[in-house]
């Protein structure tokens, strides 16, 4: 596995990939993997031919009262795993952005309402980064988890808006054994806090409609709800553990979504 960290280098390493031919799948990640990355990392395999696993805490997706500074960076650990599942190159850059940079990526439709109500400037701050991701590594295809619903949401509307040749992958949620999604931040849970986390995940999974989740979250000890919300065929949920904000999301079966949120592919 290659390490690589200068912008220049990955655009000549990838240029010089696609003169070869080879179809390159990206895993966008902030670090602090688990075994949800190394499944999209494994997932990634199918997609390409060299697989790009990047890292990356990104400052401009975190508001000032948010944990970017405390955010997990346990980057020999990252590289070890990176490199036993299959990743080609680990992408790893110190900063991305010059400090005069006035340019960024904006969705103004999907990136509303759930998480965008709660986190002013998050998603222009994903789609700023991932909009720069796929231009350094040339991806034709890019792995992002379920468990992100509107995150996917935002990004495959601005690839199909921006015309970027990559395909958006949807990857399934990664739940561990007592069924709480994966996600880096579950590392702040305390034992009883991770009590609390599995039974949001169950209460979730159980829900028949937004006002059937409402009714099951609010009844959670230790758990703030934040937000339950209909969107693209998913029940979408976002909850205070604590300190910690957790996010989780199911396929609503039982009942027209709310909001129909599909990006439509662009008739050619
Ligand atoms: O999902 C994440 O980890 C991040 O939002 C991403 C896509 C890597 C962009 O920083």
């Amino acid at each position: 596995m290659k390490t690589i960290s200068n912008l220049k280098r990955m655009q000549r390493e990838a240029a010089h990939l696609k003169q070869l031919g080879k179809k390159i799948a990206l895993v966008p990640t902030m670090g602090a993997l688990h075994e949800g990355h190394l499944s999209l990392a494994r997932l990634a395999r199918r997609h390409g031919d060299v697989v790009v696993l990047s890292v990356y805490v990104n400052p401009k997706q975190f508001g000032p009262r948010e944990d970017f500074t405390k955010y997990p960076r346990p980057f020999a650990r990252d590289r070890r795993l990176a490199a036993d599942n299959g990743v080609d190159i680990l992408f790893a850059p110190g900063n991305l952005y010059a400090d005069d940079a006035s340019v960024t990526v904006s969705e103004s439709v999907l990136s509303q309402g759930r998480c965008g109500a709660f986190r002013p400037g998050h998603f222009d701050g994903v789609a700023t980064v991932v909009a720069k991701l796929f231009n350094l590594t040339r991806a034709d295809a890019a792995i992002f988890g379920q468990k992100d619903a509107q995150q996917c949401d935002v990004l495959e509307r601005m690839a199909r808006d921006l015309n970027f040749p990559v395909e958006i992958v949807r990857a399934p949620i990664a739940r561990d054994a007592d069924g709480v999604a994966r996600s880096s931040r579950n590392a702040y849970l305390s034992t009883a806090e991770r009590q609390v986390a599995a039974r949001f995940a169950a209460e979730l999974g159980k829900s028949a409609s937004v006002g059937d989740a409402r009714w099951r979250l609010e009844k959670i000890a230790g758990l703030k709800l934040q937000y339950a919300e209909a969107a693209n065929g998913r029940l979408c949920a976002a909850v205070w553990i604590g300190r910690t904000r957790l996010i989780d999301n199911v396929e609503l079966k039982t009942q027209n979504p709310k909001r129909k949120t599909t990006t439509p592919k662009l008739k050619t």
